[in-house]
């Protein structure tokens, strides 16, 4: 299949790519390499250094490459940010989003599989782990945006028939992610420790979030390029772990002796955040694989590779 990956040079997105490519499908990759990196591109796929928001550079390339999957994971993901410059988070996550989608409209793509999320879309939910039907209650910018933007794909489901399936994931986390930024705490963690440096911890270290693998994610995107249409569906592993386990797995695999420094809590930070999977797993098939610990290993892995090189 002909398939388009947005944020093909993200963390997620580029292991997308890498599978599709494995399985033979021809890939086009739209990034504007905001946080990407040109590396995690790989060479098999076509690569266009393209921002979302310039609809008409945008539809130049949905007119070369007329894919027949669009697989959308471009977006401004750093919380923090959006809060800070909403503006600017709209206009990549909707605006942006809005673009991909109309771009697809015009070629009659067959279906866009969108990477939107669950910890920022229900806040601080009563369910825990937390199913699809749960009250949407974003307490953060991106979170509104990353809803704003799954209401457009259930639009243009209902106007035109477009097919579509949102995947909201839990954290995400596995080779390749950005240990500078916000999000990631295990490869923050990764990266400091392996320099020798004492990372923080924010709070007590009793908050709990859901943590996925990168591959597990991966696979879920490939069942959707063949079912789940028109389904909203939680990526995530259904499992609490706290701030705490996540140190302390990553120490281990480390092998990195000193305690945490333990800072303020932060405001707004939800405090636990964990999906329920069993609609992904009865519509996709989708079942985790990784288990938190071995992830953490091969993260640790990835990024001592990356120190050495
Ligand atoms: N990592 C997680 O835990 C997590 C959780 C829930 C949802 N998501 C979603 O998954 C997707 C991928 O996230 P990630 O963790 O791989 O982050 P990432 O920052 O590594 O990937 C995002 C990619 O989008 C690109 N990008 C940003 N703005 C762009 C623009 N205007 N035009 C073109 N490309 C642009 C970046 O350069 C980057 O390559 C995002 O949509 C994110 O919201 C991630």
């Amino acid at each position: 299949m002909r398939i388009l990956v947005t944020g093909g040079a993200g963390f997620i997105g580029s292991n997308i790519v890498d599978r599709c490519i494995a399985e033979g499908h021809e890939v086009a990759v739209v990034d504007n390499l905001a946080t990407g990196r040109r590396e995690n591109v790989n060479p098999g796929a076509e690569f266009y250094e393209v921002s979302i928001t310039d609809a008409d550079a945008l539809a130049e390339v949905f007119v070369r490459e007329r894919p027949e999957i669009v697989n959308h994971h471009a977006a401004q993901m750093d919380v923090r940010r959006s809060v800070r410059e909403p503006q600017f988070d709209a206009e990549t996550n909707v605006i942006g989003t809005l673009n991909v989608i109309e771009a697809a409209r015009e070629l009659d793509t067959r279906k866009l599989i969108f990477a939107s999320t669950g910890g920022a879309i229900y806040g601080d939910a009563e369910t825990v782990p937390t199913p699809e039907e749960a009250p949407l209650q974003p307490v953060s910018h991106y979170g509104t945006s990353k809803r704003s933007a799954e209401l457009y794909f259930e639009l243009y489901g209902r106007l035109y028939g477009m097919q579509y399936t949102i995947l909201r994931y839990a954290n995400v986390f596995g080779p390749r992610q950005n240990p500078h930024g916000e999000a990631g705490v295990n490869a923050i963690f990764a990266n400091m420790m392996l320099r020798g440096e004492r990372p923080t911890i924010f709070g007590t270290g009793d908050k709990t979030r859901d943590y996925v693998f990168v591959g597990d994610v991966v696979e879920g995107n490939m069942l959707a390029l063949e079912r789940g249409t028109g389904e909203t569906l939680n990526i995530g592993r259904g499992i609490q772990i706290t701030d705490q386990e996540v140190y302390d797995a990553v120490a281990e695999a480390v092998g990195f002796s000193e305690p945490p420094i333990y800072g303020d809590e932060r405001v707004g930070d939800v405090r636990h955040s964990c999906v329920d999977p069993a609609k992904a797993r009865s519509v996709l098939g989708w079942e985790p694989t990784v288990e938190f610990r071995e992830g953490v290993r091969r993260t640790v892995d990835y990024q001592r590779e990356r120190e050495l090189r």
